[in-house]
């Protein structure tokens, strides 16, 4: 707290705007006059911030100098971290605000004045030599990638008691997202290095953005599992800011109802990531350590690494600096599309738009019948997944000159028609696939399609919303995520010659899903689709109420005939023949009530356990060569 001699000087620094003077300040703000003497220099240039930014309200309820004056301290420390941690400070933040709610209360619509259309990008089909050829160069780029997680969310709409990270991904083996994540990323790492041509002592980068929501828990899972087989210095966590929640269209900031020297606060997004990726210094770093590629991702997709090897390959070969990674979108369906956008005054970008949003606008310029499906059976609009793949050096280029800012939104909800009062407090918020919004038309900006089933299936509805979703869509709960990886895994063993037969369809928390093969494999096991080719022959049969765990790299599956449930363990250094019959009662599938509350809540947020009846477990844990 400031000395009382210096006390004057600083109450003469104190004006509210241009020509204002103390008598203003007792006018707007008399409390706070009152409280300057036990401010410090710091303290008084952020108050005057907030008031010439119209928050004289902030202080109305101050008391005297002397009562609550730790909070009155606690109330400056919150301003100087929402100060310093949104680019520009918070009196940008709220002079955005004050635009965004205006043109929001006005009904502006931010693509007046655009024309879409369909962008240029790589259309994949899994397993062909097209395919084949971008996982190829897809992992031999890996070496020089660093990926990014953003993990900050509430998962509200989940609501998991845990973070999403340490949900089991499925229930063979009971592995949670984030070690299938770190598996996958090491086993890139090496598959990469394998096929450097000169020494590689690469380590691919992880960043994890958290939020005061999930930070300590995933520092928790990372450090209880020696961080799944990473080195801990390969990991980074980089923890989101809160934003200043808003309570009118004037953006006057929302004092929280509990605690009147505190501002109400909400996450901000997952945009955040890129001004934090700025400010971390840890780009340049990359750069200099010869990364060239940044690849974000989410914190529920069992399906992803299916597909980064091959959308790697494409941003490689076709050198995009944005490469956004889509599936196959039925028009009208309830998820963004990927979009070129061309403003009459000649501004263009490539940008997910939402797809309330791209209906209207294909019909506002010229296309009577909206967004529509063309002979493919498919909008020309492909589905964002919200995967990004960056090239490092165009983006620190973008970044020096945004600070990793990216364009806003403000989405309140008014009490009524006149647009002049909120159900409840708002706030600015951003998305990190908004980053190319800022870019300039030379920049390259494409995509990867891949089919649904191989790219994309993540968590994040709760049982009883799942089971809500229209029929045709999908549920996006753990009980479609787990399922999801099984068809993938059985449709991949399908394609490389295998005998798998259809699924049967079951219901689990009023959701009726496939049920395939319960196959899953180390990600070392086979990253690609030619890795499961050399390793698996046309010989063998799986049935359906089978069960299968490969845990590790050198397994080759030849003329197997299953029917039960088989796991085999085994070191690097072993390779392993699997061959003949194999038949037991095998493990079997449980509908589970998801009301029993004696059971845990991953079990019952899937509604079903596996019962593991009986199983032919084989274990090799010295280097050599074995068959069975
Ligand atoms: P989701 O759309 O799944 O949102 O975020 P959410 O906040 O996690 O869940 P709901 O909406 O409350 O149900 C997509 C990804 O972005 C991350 C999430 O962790 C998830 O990986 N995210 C979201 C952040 O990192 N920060 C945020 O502020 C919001």
């Amino acid at each position: 707290m400031a000395a009382v001699g210096e006390t004057a000087e600083k109450i003469s620094s104190l004006s509210i705007k241009d020509g204002s003077s103390n008598a203003d300040l007792a006018a707007s703000a008399p409390n706070l006059q009152k409280n300057l003497s036990i401010l410090s220099a710091e303290q008084i240039e952020l108050a005057k911030m907030l008031l010439d930014e119209g928050q004289s309200h902030l202080f109305a309820h101050w008391s005297e100098p002397g009562v609550d004056d730790e909070e009155k301290k606690f109330f400056f420390d919150q301003i100087t971290r929402l100060n310093s941690s949104y680019p520009g400070g918070l009196a940008s933040y709220i002079r955005n605000a004050r635009n965004l709610l205006a043109d929001s209360k006005t009904g502006k619509n931010p693509f007046d004045g655009f024309n879409p259309s369909v962008p240029s990008g790589e259309v994949l089909t899994f397993g062909d030599d097209n395919f084949v050829k971008f996982e190829e160069n897809g992992v031999k780029e890996a070496k020089n990638a660093a990926f990014v997680l953003v993990a900050g969310g509430l998962g509200e709409r989940l609501g998991y008691s845990g973070i999403k990270l340490a949900l089991p991904s499925e229930s063979t083996t009971g592995a949670c997202f984030l070690q299938h994540y770190i598996e996958s990323i090491l086993a890139l790492q090496d598959a990469s290095c394998r096929l450097a041509q000169g020494p590689c002592q690469s380590q691919i980068p992880l960043v994890i953005m958290t939020s005061d929501d999930t930070h300590t828990r995933t520092v928790d899972l990372l450090e209880s599992n020696s961080y799944f087989g990473m080195k801990p210095t390969q990991v980074k966590l980089l923890k989101q800011e809160k934003v200043a929640c808003l309570d009118d269209n004037d953006a006057r900031l929302a004092v929280d109802p509990q605690n009147k020297y505190k501002i109400q606060t909400k996450p901000h997004g997952h945009g955040d990531v890129h001004s934090l990726l700025y400010s971390s210094g840890l780009l340049d770093t990359w750069h200099d350590a010869g990364v060239k590629w940044v690849l974000f991702f989410q914190d529920t997709n069992g399906l992803l690494f299916k597909a980064i090897p091959a959308a790697l390959g494409v941003s490689f070969t076709k050198e995009y600096h944005v490469n956004s990674l889509a599936v196959r979108r039925k028009a009208k369906e309830a998820i963004g599309g990927i979009t070129k956008l061309t403003h009459t005054d000649g501004r263009t970008m490539v940008i997910n738009v939402e797809y309330n949003q791209l209906d209207p606008l294909r019909r506002a310029t010229g296309h009577p019948d909206g967004d529509v499906n063309d002979e493919t059976g498919f909008s020309p609009f492909p589905g964002n997944i919200n995967q990004l793949i960056l090239a490092l050096d165009p983006y620190i280029e973008e970044l020096k000159k945004t600070r990793g800012a990216i364009k806003e939104f403000v989405n309140p909800k008014y009490k009524d028609s006149t647009k002049t009062a909120f159900k409840s407090a708002t706030r600015l918020e951003c998305m990190m696939q908004d980053y190319p919004k800022t870019l300039p038309p030379s920049a390259r900006v494409g995509f990867t399609v891949m089919d649904t089933w191989l790219a994309y299936a993540p968590v994040k509805n709760n049982p009883e919303d799942a089971a809500k979703v229209p029929k045709g869509n999908p549920y996006h709960s753990a009980t479609s995520g787990e399922m999801a990886i099984y068809r993938a895994n059985s449709l991949i063993l399908r394609k490389a010659g295998a005998q798998i037969p259809d699924p049967v369809v079951q219901v689990f928390n009023g959701q009726e899903v496939e049920v395939w093969p319960r196959i899953t494999w180390k990600p070392k096991w086979a990253l690609i689709f030619s890795d499961v080719k050399t390793k698996v022959n046309s010989g063998c049969s799986i049935s359906q109420q089978s069960s299968m765990i490969i845990n590790g790299q050198n397994v080759f599956l030849q003329d197997l005939s299953l029917d039960g449930a088989l796991v085999i363990n085994s070191v690097d250094e072993a390779e392993v023949k699997v061959s003949g019959c194999v038949q037991n009662k095998g493990w079997i599938l449980e509908p589970v009530d998801y009301n029993d509350s004696s059971l845990s809540e991953e079990v019952r947020i899937r509604g079903f356990k596996i019962e593991k009846v009986d199983q032919l477990e084989m274990n090799y844990a010295e280097p050599g060569k074995f068959s069975f």
